[in-house]
């Protein structure tokens, strides 16, 4: 950097005024360098932004550029029929970050002799903001590499022309210059107006309604550049774990088990109190117990959970989540596909709803009795190319059928109270190869005060769809 080093042998003169003169003459040298150095003062060097702040007059190639481009009726019709304004505001401009680059900066590929002479054809705007999006990358390669990693990008690729690009959230020709972008220079809204439901929601939340150094953005949660999509892993959790440190120690106090708690029901389940809540069901591929992986981007997901379903389409039951899993477990060499359940709000809204903790559901019984509410409604899913979750709905009965007992490992017993010593010898019965109906009997008769009863069961057949789970519940009633 021979301007720095020039800077630091002028600094070493003895006399003050000189000094000064110097250094002026150091920092109008960098203020006209600024434009060829534009690509690396952006990702790195702080000083460019207080040098740029105080320069609002335009170059006198902008102001060629502004003779046509000032003009507010100055427009051209596209492809499609539209118009588009080629009006660019010359005062927002001038006060703007990128007035130090010229239209320059991001129109490079304008040809003086035919500019404006010639028609060029652009077939949309949406066609035109994608395409003058590359210029972006040029100078701010590590917003362009985080946005890239994001589900907003990967909905572009998909051809999604409602996914936000650059400019859907920073007007390049009035990108306000800030010296705290993250406070300051974007507001909130840039998420909303796509997000409205959302946005709604959240405004009157516990997060929605704080204020000052306690107020929240979506981006706290969701980052600006790099979203990832909500349902991928447990990014957003970590999230929420990384605010509320102690969260494990404040529900350890009342929440036995607590650890599986937070990990088979989500934060929103218990603190979104109006929420409708159901059962998630996601596919793991299960090499060994310690190796599970969630299995993602199968586009075929959505094609193969249909045929499952049948022609009515009225939700997967017990024998189609089978064949389902069979048709997953035949590309998992040395292991098969399972799923794990997890207690979740029924709608992206309802995520945002979470209220303070005087609110939140404490209730045993809400979920832990025969019928609860949260498990009346239950899906299965998986994540899509995008990251997004593809879903598809389900019978209730396949909670608690014999047939995907194995496969709902880790959730079968929900919605009835449970005792892990049944656990235990529900895991040691089946490790051991003896199988449901073995279980089903051992756990009647611990819980069975009459023999009669005990007899009967005993007769009850594993594929009836009603194993234990249900049973246990409904131990008082007579088996049917
Ligand atoms: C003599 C007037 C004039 C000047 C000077 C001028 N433009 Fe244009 N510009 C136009 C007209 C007219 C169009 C519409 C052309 C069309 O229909 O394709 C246009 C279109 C554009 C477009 C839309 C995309 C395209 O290429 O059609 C951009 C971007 C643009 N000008 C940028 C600039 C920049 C940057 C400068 C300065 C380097 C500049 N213009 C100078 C008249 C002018
Ligand atoms: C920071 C990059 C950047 C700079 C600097 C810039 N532009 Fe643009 N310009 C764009 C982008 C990006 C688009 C596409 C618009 C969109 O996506 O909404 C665009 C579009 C345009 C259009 C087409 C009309 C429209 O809004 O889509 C015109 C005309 C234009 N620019 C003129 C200028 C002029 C004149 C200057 C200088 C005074 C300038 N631009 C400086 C990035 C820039
Ligand atoms: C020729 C280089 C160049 C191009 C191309 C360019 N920018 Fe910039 N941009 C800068 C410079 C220089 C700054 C000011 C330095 C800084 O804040 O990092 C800046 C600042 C910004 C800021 C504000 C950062 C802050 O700290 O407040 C945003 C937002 C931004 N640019 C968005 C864009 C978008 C969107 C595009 C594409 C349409 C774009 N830029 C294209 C050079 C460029
Ligand atoms: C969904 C809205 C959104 C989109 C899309 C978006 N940005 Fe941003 N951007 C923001 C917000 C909000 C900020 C304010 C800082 C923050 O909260 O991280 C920001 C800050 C910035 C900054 C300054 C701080 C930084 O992170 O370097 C730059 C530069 C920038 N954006 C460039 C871009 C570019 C380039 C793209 C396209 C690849 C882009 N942005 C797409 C919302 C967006
Ligand atoms: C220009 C419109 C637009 C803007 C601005 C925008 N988004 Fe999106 N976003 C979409 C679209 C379209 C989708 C895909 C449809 C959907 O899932 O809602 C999407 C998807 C998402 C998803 C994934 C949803 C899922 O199912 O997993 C998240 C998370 C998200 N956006 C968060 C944000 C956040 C946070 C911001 C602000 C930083 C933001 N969005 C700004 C249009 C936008
Ligand atoms: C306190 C953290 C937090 C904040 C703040 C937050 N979200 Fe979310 N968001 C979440 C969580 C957690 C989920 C996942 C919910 C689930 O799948 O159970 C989510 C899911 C989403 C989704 C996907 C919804 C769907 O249909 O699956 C979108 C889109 C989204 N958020 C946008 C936003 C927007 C826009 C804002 C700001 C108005 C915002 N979020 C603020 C935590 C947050
Ligand atoms: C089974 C329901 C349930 C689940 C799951 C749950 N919570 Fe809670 N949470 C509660 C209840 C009930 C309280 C209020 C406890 C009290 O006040 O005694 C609470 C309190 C809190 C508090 C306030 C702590 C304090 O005492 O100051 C925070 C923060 C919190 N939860 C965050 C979370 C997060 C983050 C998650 C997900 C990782 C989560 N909770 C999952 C039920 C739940
Ligand atoms: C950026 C930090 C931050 C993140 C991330 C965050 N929170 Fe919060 N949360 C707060 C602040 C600040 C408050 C309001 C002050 C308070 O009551 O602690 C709050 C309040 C709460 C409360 C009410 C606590 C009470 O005492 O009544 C709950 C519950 C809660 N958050 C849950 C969550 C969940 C669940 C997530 C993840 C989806 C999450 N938070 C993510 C900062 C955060
Ligand atoms: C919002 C619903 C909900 C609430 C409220 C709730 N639980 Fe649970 N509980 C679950 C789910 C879901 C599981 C996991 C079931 C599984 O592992 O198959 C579970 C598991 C358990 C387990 C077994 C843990 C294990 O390791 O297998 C016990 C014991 C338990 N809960 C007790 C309680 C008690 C006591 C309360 C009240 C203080 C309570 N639960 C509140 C949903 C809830």
């Amino acid at each position: 950097m021979t301007r720095a080093r020039a800077m630091s042998a002028t600094i070493k003169l003895p006399y003050r005024t000189r000094l000064i003169l110097a250094a002026l003459a150091v920092f109008t040298f960098f203020m006209m360098g600024m434009n060829a150095h534009a690509a690396d003062a952006v990702d790195g060097v702080s000083t460019a932004k207080t040098a740029k702040a105080a320069n609002t007059t335009l170059s006198e190639d902008d102001k060629k550029c502004l003779e046509c481009h000032a003009k507010p009726k100055l427009e051209k019709i596209l492809a499609d029929g539209k118009k588009l304004s080629l009006y660019v505001k010359p005062k927002a401009f001038a006060d703007s970050v990128h007035n130090s680059e010229g239209c320059e900066g991001c129109h490079s590929d304008i040809d003086a002799e035919s500019h404006g002479k010639e028609i060029k054809t652009v077939a949309n705007k949406r066609a035109q903001s994608v395409e003058m999006m590359e210029t972006c990358r040029d100078c701010h390669k590590k917003a362009f590499k985080q946005y890239e990693d994001s589900v907003h990008s990967a909905l572009l690729q998909e051809g999604n022309d409602k996914a936000p690009l650059c400019s859907s959230c920073h007007n390049p020709h009035a990108t306000p210059i800030s010296k705290n972008a993250a406070a300051d220079h974007v507001e909130p809204v840039t998420c909303n107006k796509c997000h409205e439901k959302i946005a709604k929601a959240y405004a009157t939340s516990v997060h929605g309604v704080a204020e000052g150094d306690e107020a929240l953005s979506c981006a706290d949660c969701h980052r600006t550049h790099n979203v990832k999509a909500a349902g991928l892993g447990e990014h957003l959790k970590k999230e929420c774990l990384s605010c509320h440190k102690d969260t494990v120690a404040t529900h350890k106090v009342w929440l036995p088990n607590t650890g599986r708690h937070l990990e088979a029901v989500s934060c929103a389940a218990c603190h979104s109190p109006d929420a409708k809540r159901r059962v998630n069901l996601r596919f793991f591929e299960a090499r060994t117990p310690q190796t599970d992986t969630e299995k993602v981007g199968v586009p075929q997901f959505t094609r193969l959970a249909n045929a499952a379903d049948g022609a009515n389409g009225s939700g997967l039951d017990s024998r189609a989540l089978w064949s389902l899993l069979q048709e997953f477990s035949s590309d998992v060499p040395g292991g098969k596909t399972v799923l794990r359940g997890r207690l979740e709000v029924h709608t992206g809204a309802e995520a945002h709803q979470m209220a303070d903790k005087s609110k939140a559901i404490k209730e045993c019984d809400t979920c832990h009795r025969a019928g609860a509410e949260s498990f009346q409604s239950v899906m299965v899913s998986m994540t899509g190319p995008d990251g997004r979750l593809l879903r598809h709905d389900a019978k209730k009965g396949i909670l608690n059928s014999a047939g995907s007992i194995e496969s709902v490992g880790g959730f079968y017993a929900i919605g009835s109270t449970r005792i892990k010593v049944l656990d235990i010898l529900l895991v040691l019965t089946l490790a051991a190869g003896i199988g449901i109906p073995i279980a089903h009997f051992s756990l009647r008769w611990i819980f069975r005060r009459s023999r009669e009863k005990q007899a009967a069961m005993a007769a009850v057949s594993p594929g009836d769809g009603k194993a234990f789970p249900n049973d246990r519940r409904s131990s008082d009633n007579p088996p049917n």
